[in-house]
């Protein structure tokens, strides 16, 4: 059992797809993150699992594995503690995640764009051009800077779940620049395509972020580090003055004049 503790979990899964189902009832999605190469013996740490469940998971797996036989169960060390459930968010992490918030209710909106996508009148282009500028003022130049120039750089880049977060942020982007180029080109389908992809992308990154991120990183953090990651934050927010407000007064008109269509309709 002990190799296997050192190989990716992408490499396990080729060779035993059934032990997905074991990393489901977990609640550990290894098969949609876009990575998968974190170590089998990482994945506890990472998804906090308490020790019980640990020794649970892994015992599951073993079976798997070798289906003839009892294997030994070896302990797996940990940097950090597993920590109850109830995820509590030091200042900094919380910050992030109200910032996620305005970012899903924006993202919650994109089937009604999508419903009453113009893209030749002025207005209807004016509504994408508009969300454009929201994703990347406020989710990029904002709040993704904050995890990519402060946070992430606290971790070791080279491990798989960061790798992941850069993945998805650039992945956004890309989708975004397709917008325009879509919107450009007054092409309909393209803009719809990148639109639905944006928000399946970004429904599983925050997800990714607020479940699993956050709390292991809030789970490694000293005192001093929580310190001082909040102030940099509170540095971040005055670089932007009053931006973010504006952001959430465009995120409530939206919400107001989708629900007027709504009531029209
Ligand atoms: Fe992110
Ligand atoms: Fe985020």
């Amino acid at each position: 059992m002990e190799e296997y503790l050192n190989k990716s979990i992408k490499e396990i899964l080729n060779q035993f797809p059934e032990v997905e189902d074991s990393l489901n009832e977990y609640n550990i999605g290894c098969v949609p993150c876009s990575v998968g190469s974190c170590l089998l013996k990482d994945i506890v740490e990472i998804h906090n699992l308490l020790p019980e469940e640990e020794l649970e998971l892994m015992a599951r797996i073993a079976k798997v594995i070798y289906p003839d036989r009892e294997v030994k169960i070896p302990e797996i060390k940990r940097k950090s503690e597993a920590r109850p459930k109830e995820i509590s968010y030091s200042p900094p992490m919380k910050k992030l995640v109200d910032e996620h918030v305005l970012i899903k209710r924006w993202v919650a909106m994109i089937p009604e764009m999508i419903a009453n996508l113009d893209v030749e009148s002025e207005p209807g282009r004016q509504v994408i051009i508009d969300g454009i500028d929201f994703i990347r003022s406020y989710a990029d130049k904002y709040h993704h800077a904050k995890e990519e120039e402060i946070l992430l750089k606290y971790f070791d880049e080279s491990l798989d779940i960061i790798k992941t977060i850069y993945e998805d942020h650039e992945n956004g982007r890309a989708h975004v620049k397709a917008m325009l180029v879509a919107l450009d080109k007054k092409d309909k389908e393209a803009v719809s395509e990148h639109l639905n992809a944006y928000q399946e992308l970004l429904t599983e990154h925050i997800k990714k972020e607020d479940e699993i991120l956050y709390p292991w990183m809030d789970r490694n953090f000293s005192i001093t580090k929580i310190g001082e990651l909040f102030s940099k934050f509170n540095g971040k927010d005055e670089e932007f003055g009053d931006a973010p407000k504006r952001y959430e007064e465009f995120i409530n008109k939206l919400e107001q004049k989708f629900k007027l269509k709504e009531a029209v309709k």
